[in-house]
This record gives structure tokens, C-alpha cells and sequence, in this order.
């Protein structure tokens, strides 16, 4: 199914879950593409997006990780990571992040460049 896309101040916006999916105890599980597997997590009244594939042995499990204090859990290993800023908290290397907002209603992920064409970039 077609993702809603919005576009502001000329940066394209998807739309990737409703608000209420997104909550202080777990993460989102948002698949944009293949190259792009997200996790989604609520914070402080904050969206925050990062990669849900931990970077210890890329497996794509963060969304399932416990989240404490702004900070989720792998559950395979125990790597942890700052959702604010991708930050490794406990492990050797920090994850992709990805900019969000939650307008109330829906939660829209900025496209991230890669994804569009060279000629729009
Ligand atoms: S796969 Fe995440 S800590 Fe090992």
C-alpha cells in the first residue's frame, strides 16, 4: 500500500504509522524499504527514529528492546542505544538516525536522501 507523502518547505514527509502506535514502552517497527528498517520510539513527548538493526550482528530487533530512560536494549546481546541520537551507549557503534515529527494524528518520517533519485537530491 502507498505511503501518504506530504511535502514541506520542499523536503518530502511519509507518513509511517498513526500516533497512538508509538508509545513509551516499546519501539515501532517501521519497514520503509530495504534499505531502510526503522525503529520508532516515544520519548519525553518526542518521536525519535533509528535504525532497527543493531549494529553488533545486524539483526533487525531493536524495535522489541526494552527502552528505559531514553535508551533501548538489544535483546540478543544487551548493545544499547541512545534513541535520541543513535548514540551506542554500550557496544561499539552508533546508529543511523532519522528525522521525525508526530503532528498528533500520524507520525511522518523525513525521506531520507538516499531513497530519492540523483536528479532530486
Ligand atoms: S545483535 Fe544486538 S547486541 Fe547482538
Amino acid at each position: 500500500m502507498a505511503r501518504r507523502i506530504k511535502v514541506i518547505n520542499g523536503q518530502r514527509w511519509i507518513a509511517v504509522c498513526r500516533s497512538i502506535e508509538v508509545v513509551s514502552t516499546a519501539g515501532k517497527r517501521v519497514e520503509l524499504d530495504v534499505e531502510h528498517d526503522i525503529a520508532v520510539f516515544r520519548f519525553a513527548d518526542s518521536v525519535y527514529a533509528i535504525s532497527n538493526v543493531c549494529k553488533h550482528q545486524h539483526a533487525a530487533i531493536l524495535c522489541d528492546g526494552l527502552v528505559r530512560n531514553g535508551i533501548v536494549e538489544c535483546p540478543l546481546h544487551g548493545w544499547q542505544y541512545d534513541i535520541t541520537s543513535g548514540r551506542a551507549v554500550r557496544g561499539s557503534s552508533g546508529l543511523e538516525v532519522y528525522e521525525v515529527y508526530d503532528d498528533g494524528e500520524t507520525v511522518w518520517l523525513k525521506e531520507p536522501e538516499e531513497r530519492l533519485p540523483s536528479w532530486a537530491r
